[in-house]
């Protein structure tokens, strides 16, 4: 450390490196550090244009954090204790502490450490949406490969009733549309300044908040200087966001685990997303499915311990919160990652569709279109039908109209072919692709409902990119207004 400008006026003497290690918060704001820089040049800029420094003071300091920059973080003094001190010290080797020693006038660390977090966190948000996208459109692709493709529908993991792949991956995909949803909702309130705040109180310099808020692209202030410097409920509100993926994938997970066992054989992964054995040579494992299912883990942690640090923390800011920030970037590129490996093994599976189609009709599930077979021919209750098929699954299931009929009379005194049930019913509620045919009620999965369903999803998304590319547009357009702000200031020199 050359010279330590945060503890020489205050402090005698210096931590030593257990304690130094202890309270640094270095390793996790590699994060910000890009983040930190645009912060002190829109600072900078402001600083200016209100008077507070003079444009040559503008100049020195704003070619010096373009030279920092350049160099990136690792020419940085990693022993200070965040990137702010160190990039702020970095500053005044390079230009002098008479210009650098001023960027820092109206600021403190702590609106600037909240900034950097909230510029980082919306474009790892935006990222997300992006990665949801890919995701969903893996999802819609495969189902519309698969709208004739039967399997059984599971509840308690029972087979139950016959369905079909598409309407299956529909509803995962249905999930990941909700999961984008909630992300933009996050990043409305992701996308707020809390510059200008400094330490807690605001400051009396002449400063111009909502100057550098434009410049750094927010779309508004967080207003209280108090709540701007203290508050990680965006945090918090994130980091729920990404558990949801986590668990909304890590049930995908479970499935696809499953799916790949010899005993369900309904799809086999891609090479790529599998690995073998050291020692069983014979063996194929999902581990990217049970890896993505392990680290919904990594995302509930994360936000197990942000709601614990931030838990009764006093106004306004305490170094508490420093605890809380890796856990965001923990949890973000783990859920990122894992969408996007998610997307793949979706795109490249296999589909075993004789084994699928086989096992629709296993564990008599089109008991359920008898029953209601049953009650539209002969105008029986439900709950009678039920009784009487539920009988008949005793058995070896999949009855004749002899066997319906005996089992009626013992049941309501009478055969149900005398109440108009036929051979052609029976066989028809036996076969899996009626019952799908019949299920065209909004939502279900008959051919031409699931059509429709794809579509409007496949609308939904292409509006949901629309919508990410225009925000993309919005802080991709403020980044380089900020840059072209700062040439500007430069080459006025
Ligand atoms: N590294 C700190 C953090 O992440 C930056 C703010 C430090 N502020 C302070 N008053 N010590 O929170």
């Amino acid at each position: 450390m050359s010279s330590d400008i945060l503890r020489r006026g205050r402090l005698a003497t210096a931590p030593d490196e257990e304690i130094t290690k202890f309270t640094s918060s270095m390793d996790a704001d590699k994060w910000i550090f890009e983040a930190d820089i645009a912060v002190d040049m829109a600072h900078t800029v402001m600083l200016k244009e209100q008077g507070i420094i003079k444009e040559s003071d503008c100049y020195g300091i704003l070619k010096g954090l373009l030279n920092i920059k350049e160099g990136g973080i690792d020419k940085l003094d990693h022993t200070y204790e965040d990137i702010h001190i160190s990039l702020e010290s970095k500053l005044i080797d390079l230009v002098g502490e008479d210009v650098g020693g001023r960027m820092h006038s109206g600021r403190s660390r702590n609106d600037e450490v909240a900034t950097c977090i909230r510029l980082v966190l919306r474009d790892e948000m935006l990222g997300l949406m992006g990665d949801l996208a890919l995701l969903r459109g893996s999802l819609y692709s495969t189902a519309d490969k698969n709208i004739d493709t039967l399997m059984p529908g599971f509840t308690h993991l029972q087979h139950a009733q016959p369905t079909t792949l598409a309407h299956h991956l529909i509803a995962h995909a249905n999930v990941f549309g909700r999961d984008f949803d909630r992300t933009l909702s996050a990043y409305s309130r992701i996308n707020l300044s809390p510059l200008g705040a400094a330490a807690f109180a605001s400051t009396g310099f002449n400063i111009d908040r909502s100057r550098t808020q434009k410049l750094l692209g927010f779309d508004d202030l967080v207003e209280n200087s108090m709540d701007a410097v203290s508050s990680r409920d965006f945090l918090i509100e994130s980091a729920s966001v990404f558990a949801n993926v986590m668990i909304n994938l890590s049930k995908m997970a479970e499935e696809i685990v499953m799916w790949s066992t010899a005993e369900f054989d309904f799809i086999e992964l891609n090479d790529m997303y599998s690995s073998t054995s050291s020692i069983m040579p014979q063996k194929k494992n999902p581990d990217t499915a049970e890896l993505i299912r392990g680290k919904s883990g990594v995302a509930i942690g994360s936000l197990m311990s942000l709601l614990t640090i931030c838990k009764s923390l006093p106004l306004s800011y305490n170094r508490d919160l420093q605890e809380a920030t890796p856990n965001i970037w923990r949890s973000i590129e783990t859920t990122r990652a894992a969408v996007r490996i998610m997307a793949g093994i979706v795109g490249t599976m296999k589909v075993n569709i004789d084994v699928m189609t086989e096992q629709s009709v296993t564990g008599f599930t089109t008991a359920t279109e008898l029953a209601d077979t049953i009650v539209r021919a002969t105008g029986v209750p439900f709950r009678t039908a039920h009784q009487i098929v539920g009988v008949l699954s005793r058995g070896k299931g999949e009855p004749t109209l002899g066997e319906i009929d005996a089992v009626a009379h013992n049941v309501i005194g009478e055969s149900l072919s005398g109440r108009g049930l036929t051979e052609d019913m029976v066989r028809e509620a036996l076969d899996p692709r009626s019952n799908i045919k019949k299920r065209n009620v909004t939502g279900g999965p008959a051919p031409d409902e699931i059509r429709r369903s794809l579509n409007s999803n496949m609308v939904k998304l292409g509006k949901d990119e629309q919508k990410l590319e225009s925000l993309n547009k919005r802080i991709d357009d403020s980044i380089s207004n900020l840059l072209g702000v700062v040439s500007e200031c430069i080459s006025k020199q």
